[in-house]
């Protein structure tokens, strides 16, 4: 077994060539930034003592840095079917002296655990490839005004690799171009939200974004009726043109992708305090993401353009710089930012003519 040393905590993990599922008990360093990020928007969400629920723990190196990194936790759920994993968490609670008198360790299938547990005002949803098994039991177990998390790193259906999966897993159209990651993080955040829709539940982005190899949601849960179906009104279609240019519309109609979650991909209130607590970490990464993702919100421009595709498409005849393009938007009156989703994108509220007409001036 290796000791390894993430955030605060110190864990033992067994050691693997590759990380993959067959791992004996999984951990995947790649992903220390989705624990971080959770950890900073679990501060910067609630202001009080909250009940959270890891259902897929693996060696327990999320909760653990939960205890260790400042959430305010009054009661924590741990839990994971592999045995072995199990015994690990127990483990690596003693090995960071951590008080284990509010903590509730156990091996069961999580589906049946979020049935029967309840009242939870963190739910963790972080499983091998989609989480659509867990989604349901899910809901059960957060509560009213609560905060669920959900992972998904099954991007080659999102993203449009396999559309056919895409359409029975996710009932919906991927795209398969620069647009790929926000179309299907959208997807996603629609299917989650139609499967809380008929639990009479809305399901409301506190931040959702796309990283490296997984896409990953942070949703309010409210028991509304109202606000359900305010949710379901804001499901659209994304139209694609030649040019780049789309549009969301509300039918299907030739080269429209989806339906997806139109509407915000965050809360504005909760990414300021992010942004402000990811100083606490030395991860240029992570406050990047959340500033751009804070940006977006506060403009609230869905999807983007991006050089190399309008290059592509014959909109414009060579590649500007990308920060080149931004300022020369904003210096004509547009809204201009980067965008996540593409090193080479940027979000306007510019049209394609005006876009066409301020890249050419920037290339002569
Ligand atoms: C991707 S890993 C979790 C990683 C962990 N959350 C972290 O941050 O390191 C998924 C975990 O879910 C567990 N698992 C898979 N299906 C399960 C089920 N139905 N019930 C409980 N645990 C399950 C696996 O044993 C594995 O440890």
């Amino acid at each position: 077994m290796d000791r390894i040393v993430e955030g605060k905590a110190r864990i033992y993990s067994y050691k693997s060539e590759k990380i993959s599922s067959e791992m004996p008990v999984f951990y995947n360093p790649v992903m220390t930034e989705n624990r971080t990020i959770s950890i900073i928007i679990a501060r910067s969400f609630f202001s009080r003592p909250i009940r959270a629920l890891f259902p897929l723990a693996a060696s327990g190196i999320r909760p653990i840095r939960f205890i260790l990194e400042g959430v305010d936790l009054k009661e924590v759920y741990i839990n994971d079917l592999n045995p072995r994993a199990v015994g690990l968490i127990k483990k690596n609670i003693k090995l960071n002296r951590i008080d284990n008198s509010n903590i509730t360790i156990t091996r069961e299938d999580a589906r049946i655990l979020m049935l029967k547990e309840r009242n939870f005002d963190y739910v963790d949803i972080d499983p091998f490839g989609a989480p659509n098994p867990f989604i349901e039991p899910a809901l059960n177990a957060v509560k009213h005004k609560g905060l669920l998390a959900v992972t998904a790193t099954d991007l080659s259906s999102l993203a449009g690799s396999y559309p056919s999966t895409c359409k029975w897993k996710y009932w919906a159209i991927p795209i398969r171009n620069h647009l790929k990651h926000e179309a299907g993080l959208r997807i996603l955040i629609r299917k989650i939200q139609l499967i809380a829709a008929q639990h009479e539940k809305a399901l409301i982005p506190i931040l959702c974004y796309y990283s490296k190899h997984y896409y990953r949601c942070f949703f309010q849960v409210l028991k509304s009726k109202n606000k359900a179906l305010r949710i379901i009104n804001n499901h659209r279609y994304l139209k694609y043109n030649p040019d780049t240019s789309y549009e969301l519309i509300d039918e299907q109609c030739g080269n429209t992708y989806g339906p997806l979650w139109a509407g915000l991909l965050g809360d504005r209130e909760t990414l300021r305090r992010a942004v402000d607590l990811s100083g606490e970490y030395e991860d240029k990464n992570i406050s990047r993401l959340l500033s751009l993702m804070l940006e977006d919100v506060s403009l609230n421009i869905p999807f983007f353009y991006d050089t190399s595709a309008l290059l592509s498409a014959g909109v414009i005849e060579k590649q500007p710089r990308i920060d080149s393009v931004i300022n020369a938007l904003r210096e004509n009156k547009f809204h201009a930012f980067r965008t996540i989703f593409s090193s080479t994108g940027f979000k306007t509220n510019a049209r394609i003519r005006d876009i066409k007409r301020i890249l050419s001036q920037l290339l002569v």
